[in-house]
């Protein structure tokens, strides 16, 4: 007898997941990292057309290629290209499906760094200098403690189910996430400095708005922040129930992540104004002193300007960071282990606790070679593999799959002009984004 797939019971419930899928360390640490080191207000107007022009359609075709199908990411794209070649299809799931893996293997390092730093100022506050030291200091000790930390906890979610851990916890996680945000930036609003933050993160340098480099930044900041590219959206979209309003609701999903990282662009930016007036070295040259190094050597050292209550702003960050890489490593792992469930027959423990093995195995690997892998894993999934998957995903929804694409069907109505849009527009932009790159670099 076939088995009955869960699925999300709320259309909330959906909503959370996915911008909890969305909205992570890509958001607050990756989009102020970019918009600082690209011209502030440049970088914002160009992410938001970009996000507009691209990633929102390409957001909605990956949900939809998952909720047409109510399968996982091998499964759907299998199905999608069934008429042409099913291999092609079942092979770019694959694709996906490795870089989730590769994605969930430097972010729950990351994601560990981020629980380290949220005990680090208990630890101040007990008196216990050593732990302390331990918590803040870069080891690779404290990776092998913290990033199985965080991919136990994730685990203990994903065992949970669709319905009672990825729904119930985003529910929960959510709201907390978005009061710690606006809680912050009030805060951060009234410090002296904050002001100059603000004026440079929103009002546009248009001499940087030309620039490829900018551009290409945007473009996978925009990919990596609503999950695209590796399957996430496509299992969330093959969760909710097929008769939901899907347009609605991917613009939903889009528009609280860019929300989100608009946010933390209005806590960061003017956090590094305020350290700046604080006597922290933040910019050298235009670019971001330690680039990578904002989270956990700037802040803090803001945070240790602000006397006893930067323990507590410390405190109320980590945490807030904390949750938004558990939204989204969830989100990840259950890529993988609906693949095992539905293709392979494995209980979801089982593939709950095959996937988190594998899991430990990568990030592993990455921990022992951090100084020359870390970063070039990111390089190459967000810069490529994300982007060149969308693009994949425009062309099977576009030019591929016919037999059950209410797309390719529609013959009048907005959904045509989107239609068309998604075969034409979108592939003739991305390319034209990487040509770009690839002559003007
Ligand atoms: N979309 C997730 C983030 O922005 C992966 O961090």
């Amino acid at each position: 007898m076939a088995q009955v797939r869960e699925g999300f019971q709320s259309r909330l419930g959906f909503v959370l997941a996915a911008a909890g899928a969305a909205v992570g360390l890509g958001n607050i640490w990756g989009f102020p990292t970019q918009a600082a080191n690209h011209g502030g207000g440049a970088f914002l107007l160009v992410y938001f057309i970009v996000i507009f022009l691209l990633a929102l359609p390409a957001l909605y075709t990956e949900l939809y290629l998952g909720h047409q199908a109510q399968a996982n990411p091998v499964k759907a794209l299998k199905q999608a290209w069934q008429e042409k070649q099913p291999k092609v299809g079942a092979s770019a799931g694959y694709i996906g499906l490795a870089g989730a893996i590769v994605m969930l293997s430097f972010y729950s390092i990351v994601a560990g760094w981020m629980l380290a730093h949220s005990l680090e100022p208990v630890a101040r506050l007990v008196g216990w200098d050593e732990a302390s030291a331990f918590l803040s200091g870069d080891s690779t000790l404290r990776n092998f403690i913290f990033t199985p930390l965080m991919l136990m906890l994730t685990a203990g979610i994903i065992l949970q189910g669709v319905k009672s851990g990825i729904e119930t916890w985003s529910r929960r996680l959510m709201p907390v996430l978005l009061m710690l945000l606006v809680a912050l930036i009030a805060y951060m609003g009234t410090l002296e400095g904050a002001a100059a933050g603000f004026k440079a993160y929103l009002v546009p340098d248009f001499s940087k708005i030309g620039d490829p480099e900018l551009i290409i930044a945007a473009m996978g900041q925009a990919f990596f922040s609503l999950s695209l590219g590796v399957g996430c959206m496509m299992i969330y979209g093959s969760y909710l129930k097929p008769n939901e309003n899907l347009p609605k609701l991917t613009f939903s999903v889009a528009m609280l992540d860019t929300g989100v990282a608009f946010l933390a662009g209005l806590l960061i930016i003017p956090a590094l104004f305020i350290a700046q007036n604080n006597g922290v070295e933040v910019f050298q040259n235009g670019k971001l002193v330690g680039e990578g190094r904002l989270i956990f050597a700037i802040l803090p050292e803001l945070f240790a300007t602000m006397g006893e209550i930067g323990l507590f702003v410390g405190l109320t960050f980590f945490i807030l960071m904390s949750i938004a890489s558990l939204t989204s490593t969830i989100s990840s792992t259950e890529i993988p282990v609906s693949f095992l469930v539905e293709n392979h027959g494995f209980k979801r423990g089982q593939a709950t606790w095959l996937v988190t093995f594998v899991l430990l195995i990568s990030s592993g690997a990455i921990i022992l070679n951090f100084d020359w892998l870390f970063g070039l894993v990111i390089q190459i999934l967000t810069h490529y593999q994300l982007p060149l998957m969308g693009l994949f995903y425009f062309i099977t929804v576009g030019w591929v799959w016919r037999r059950g694409n209410q797309l390719a069907l529609e013959c009048s109505g907005k959904m045509y002009w989107f239609a068309q849009y998604v075969r034409f527009v979108c592939p003739v932009l991305m390319t034209a984004v990487f040509a770009n790159v690839a002559f003007f670099k």
